[in-house]
């Protein structure tokens, strides 16, 4: 790899000793595994963050970030640089389909029986797909002529994504994803470019910072869906075991878990079943005999 020019920022380009470190550095800490192709992934998002709090040197900040609480915090802001957050409404439509085709109608059983229904999008980015669940889930309990008894929660290592998930604006671009009967009854305009999720769905949803690779058991409910796309794809193969199981742990019995295709290949734990067809990654946790 031949060294960029230096910039006027100083030293632009990571050497292999630095890009080592601090894939080293971003897997420890988010389970991100760094390979060479994406070296200047990394040097871009590091070093935009860098001149944004005015450090010139790669090593300087590396150190910066590996010492105490001010490290800790600076940490939570580069983080938000170094994670790819694409994302949309109704991105999947194979998975949407299997939820009409076997959520759905479990959940609206669920609650015509008292119970309320959870949902988590564990990876949610800027909140797209959790508000997509909502909508989906709402629609569906207010044709049944049901009690709005559900939350969504939306989880992500970035703080700054969370804090545009929280708030549920977007620009008018990102509508043309959005079914029109859900554009109708769920998305309101906010200004002339932009447009907002509407504020009884937003009230519904909770978002929260959460690492998949840390214990989650205690801070969330037993989940009746819980939605992971595009976020297993970063992590190594022993990382995505983890998760997973993660992920289950907080399944309630009859639960579904939906992947993104190809993100789990070959996984497998006992008390579970693969659903759907070939298109879909999808598994439900199977009855326990407090089940649904
Ligand atoms: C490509 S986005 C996927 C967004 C959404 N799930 C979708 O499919 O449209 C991946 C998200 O995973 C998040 N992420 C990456 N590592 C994470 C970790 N260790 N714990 C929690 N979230 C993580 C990123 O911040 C990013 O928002």
């Amino acid at each position: 790899m031949g060294a960029l020019p230096a910039s006027k920022y100083g030293k632009s380009w990571m050497d292999d000793r630095q890009f080592r470190s601090w894939a080293e550095l971003l897997e420890e800490r988010t389970g991100m595994v760094l390979p060479e192709e994406r070296r200047s992934f990394l040097v871009t998002g590091v070093g935009l963050r860098m001149r944004e709090v005015g450090f010139t040197d790669f090593d300087a900040y590396y150190e910066y970030l590996a010492s105490g609480r001010a490290g800790r915090v600076e940490w939570a802001a580069l983080v938000d640089h170094l994670t790819v957050q694409e994302t949309r409404f109704f991105r999947d439509p194979k998975a949407l389909a299997l939820i009409e085709a076997h959520f759905l109608p479990r959940a609206a059983a669920r609650v015509a029986a008292g119970n309320s229904v959870h949902v988590w999008s564990a990876g949610c980015a800027t909140g797209e797909e959790a508000y997509t669940l909502g909508m989906m889930l709402d629609e569906h309990l207010s044709n049944e002529g049901l009690p709005r008894y559900y939350g969504i929660t939306g989880s992500d290592i970035s703080l700054q994504a969370l804090s545009r998930a929280r708030q549920g604006r977007y620009s008018n671009g990102r509508l043309g994803s959005v079914p029109s009967r859900y554009a109708s009854l769920y998305c309101q305009p906010a200004g002339s470019l932009r447009f907002e999720v509407v504020e009884s769905l937003r009230r519904r949803s909770c978002f929260t910072q959460l690492n998949l690779l840390d214990d989650v058991a205690a801070v969330l409910p037993g989940m009746d869906l819980v939605y992971c796309q595009n976020v297993l794809i970063y992590f190594d193969q022993a990382r995505r075991v983890r998760i997973l199981s993660n992920l289950m742990a907080r399944l309630r019995p009859g639960g579904l878990m939906i992947l993104g295709p190809g993100e789990a290949m070959g996984w497998s734990a006992p008390g579970v079943e693969r659903i759907g067809g070939p298109n879909v990654l999808a598994f439900r946790r199977l009855e326990a005999e407090e089940g649904w």
